[in-house]
């Protein structure tokens, strides 16, 4: 994942992704592209370029590209050189998100990104931010899919009934997913559940914590709620993950809810709850990494909680043996099952 759509305006978006410097921006006719951010005449930024219509101008001379990546003008001389361009990325722009292509052209397989129906579903409110973690994209990913820290991380954020994180109900694999779901004690609400859905503080309320490792690019996260008639309350956190280097990582969140749709004081109260919760986040994984990296980080004991992240190690541990060329023995994976078991539809049990 490149960028929320959002984040490319009227303005070049310079970012590294994967390793490998990149410029983000939309033309006049509303088309994406990327390009490397590198002029080719001086290697200028061009992350520090003007868009013109739907041609970028460096910033430094003004040669001029167009969305091809072709030059079609430099300055002080009437023809340009012959076969100037820079490198060009493709571009997928699916709100809310935009998707890149790193690899070698064509060499896609013809995969498509993962959909998210509730981020365009009328039936779903969803807004969006970003941040950077100094950390491993894998730390990032294996950080979401143990919440076993959550009582002690966002003490405030989950009801002190809920003193610990009870054990996985189920995990599913398959070739490429893992899913899991845990139930919890019923329990009364906390601030940020209150203030959002509206509901009773003084009532218990069934909750089910479940996500998805979708790929290495992308996480889901359901926090459902039940009433006792039946209703469910779901906020959902879908987590683009992207490397910026080895020990760095891009996050694009978007955030759904299927309640309060039009309602912009819930938009506040969960913007400003989910930005803390990221803060805190980000600092927990900042200083594990800069403690011990990601080496570090997986040489240590594993236990229960673990156990979906460790799937999804597995998965990207082949994933990357495929793509070096190397044969890779998968070890322990349960039967394939469904592709994406949990849907933020399905009724909170127990
Ligand atoms: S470096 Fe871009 S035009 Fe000279």
């Amino acid at each position: 994942m490149a960028a929320n759509c959002a984040e490319l305006g009227e303005v070049p978006l310079g970012r590294r992704l994967l390793g490998r410097d990149v410029v983000l921006w939309r033309g006049a006719s509303g088309s994406v592209n990327a390009f490397e951010n590198r002029c080719a005449h001086r290697s200028f930024p061009l992350s520090h370029s003007r868009i013109d219509g739907d041609r970028l101008v460096c910033g430094y001379h003004g040669c001029t590209y167009d969305s091809d990546g072709n030059c079609v003008y430099t300055p002080s001389q009437p023809k340009v050189p012959t076969g100037m361009r820079v490198p060009v990325f493709p571009l997928l722009e699916e709100p809310p998100f935009v998707w890149i292509w790193l690899g070698p052209p064509g060499a896609s397989g013809g995969s498509e990104p993962p959909r998210n129906p509730w981020t365009s579903d009328p039936g779903w409110s969803t807004f969006g931010s970003a941040w950077h973690v100094n950390a491993n994209y894998m730390m990032v990913h294996e950080h979401y899919m143990d919440f076993s820290y959550a009582p002690i991380l966002h003490r405030r954020d989950v009801p002190a009934e809920i003193d610990s994180m009870p054990a996985f109900n189920d995990i599913e694999v398959t070739e490429t997913t893992v899913s899991y779901t845990r139930l919890l004690p019923d329990a009364q609400l906390v601030d940020w559940e209150a203030d959002a859905t509206g509901l009773d503080r003084d009532v218990t309320y069934k909750r089910r914590e479940s996500g998805t490792f979708v790929s290495p690019a992308m996480h889901r996260q359901y926090w459902e709620l039940a009433t006792a008639n039946g209703e469910r309350y779901t906020t959902t956190r879908t987590h683009g993950i992207t490397p910026e280097t080895e020990t760095s990582t891009h996050v694009f969140l978007q955030a759904s809810r299927n309640y309060g749709l039009d309602d912009h004081a819930v938009t506040d109260r969960l913007t400003s709850f989910l930005a803390g919760v990221a803060e805190r986040d980000t600092s927990i994984l900042e200083m594990a990494s800069a403690h011990v990296g990601y080496d570090g980080w997986r040489g240590g004991v594993e236990f229960q909680a673990d156990a979906a992240a460790l799937r999804a190690r597995r998965i990207v541990g082949v994933m990357l043996a495929k793509e070096a060329g190397r044969s890779a023995i998968r070890p322990g994976l349960a039967p394939t099952s469904r592709r994406d078991s949990l849907s933020p539809r399905q009724p909170v049990k127990g």
